[in-house]
């Protein structure tokens, strides 16, 4: 619980006390989401089940599952339909995380606070672990009922899908590991982040959206370009906060990317050029939410708390 509480004094000194304690009610409600629909600890195989609930439980802003409630209040969804789509998207999230610190990609040793799940156990255990969250969110997207209408549940699984796999994170991933030591030109950069980092984002509020009432084109749109620019501005802000901020803050070793000759958004402009870049698509996202009114002002606070996040 240590960097949840973390997460929500942070927030607290930022944001209104009401949004503070809303982010807080989420994060608590996803730590017992989660360990609810995790395999027990011992459920053979013990091991494998224990390293899962590691990586998903007592960590983490959870903004991917924040993101998802803030889109479901958008379109009136209840909360038990929202609990099982945010959880599918942090389990995703929390695969990509042990994924990416393994010694055949970043290399970390630090992840929330915590040795990573290959140092606490071990890799094959870890590649697993990665493996086993992603079967499970995939199985609970398909079993549980998120909406009325079969056909738009399935369409929810698919795009699911397509932001988890080589179109989207995996294949942002790739992209990663290839240009590493390498200097991404601009519009190669906004590729790679869009897909590594944006693409679950993007899920994460589309799929809260699709737990309620049917949008009509006209506001899905407007929402997909929120999640867009706010997708982007996530990594955006990732990237500074590597250069920025220290590893106490961040729960994660700070300064690799530079060290392991990563292409950032700050290896390729600078540091105060990405933080106006990560503002513009702050303002984008913003622009993008006008015509939702109040039901769309958690999310807004949320584009806010995404690029102005000091962790
Ligand atoms: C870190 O994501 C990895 C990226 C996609 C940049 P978060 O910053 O959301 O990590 P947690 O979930 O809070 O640990
Ligand atoms: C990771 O990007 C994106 C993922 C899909 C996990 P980073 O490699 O920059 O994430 P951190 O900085 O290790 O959290
Ligand atoms: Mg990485
Ligand atoms: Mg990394
Ligand atoms: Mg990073």
């Amino acid at each position: 619980m240590a960097m949840i509480a973390m997460a929500n004094s942070r927030s607290a000194a930022a944001f209104d006390g009401d949004f503070a304690a809303w982010m807080g009610s989420v994060q608590a409600r996803m730590e017992s989401v989660l360990a609810r629909l995790l395999p027990g600890a011992d459920t053979p195989p013990e091991r494998l089940h224990r390293a899962m609930r590691y990586a998903a439980l007592e960590g983490g802003k959870r903004v991917r599952p924040l993101l998802c409630f803030a889109a479901g209040e958008v379109v009136g969804a209840s909360t038990a339909r929202l609990e099982i789509a945010a959880a599918a998207v942090e389990m995703i999230h929390a695969y990509s995380l042990v994924h990416d610190d393994m010694p055949c990609m970043d290399d970390d040793v630090l992840r929330r606070g915590k040795p990573t799940v290959h140092v606490e156990y071990d890799q094959a255990t870890a590649l697993l672990v990665g493996d086993a969250l992603q079967s499970l969110a995939f199985q609970l997207l398909a079993e549980k009922k998120l909406t009325d209408d079969p056909a738009v549940q399935v369409e929810m699984l698919r795009s699911m899908a397509l932001a988890a796999g080589s179109r989207g994170m995996a294949g942002g991933q790739a992209i990663d590991i290839e240009s590493t030591g390498k200097s991404l030109a601009l519009p190669e950069l906004e590729f790679m982040h869009i897909r590594k980092t944006g693409a679950l984002i993007r899920a994460a509020v589309m799929l809260g959206a699709g737990c309620g009432d049917a949008l009509e084109e006209r506001e899905r749109e407007k929402l997909d370009h929120f999640a867009k620019s706010i997708g982007l501005a996530f990594q955006v802000v990732d990237d500074v906060l590597d250069a920025e901020a220290s590893t106490a803050t961040l729960g994660k070793t700070a300064g690799k990317d530079q060290k392991q000759g990563k292409s950032t958004y700050v290896s390729a402009m600078g540091i105060i050029a990405a933080r106006e870049f990560a503002e513009e698509l702050r303002n984008e996202a913003h622009d993008a939410l006008a015509g939702f009114g109040g039901r769309a002002s958690r999310l807004a606070k949320l584009g806010d708390f995404i690029v102005l996040r000091k962790f």
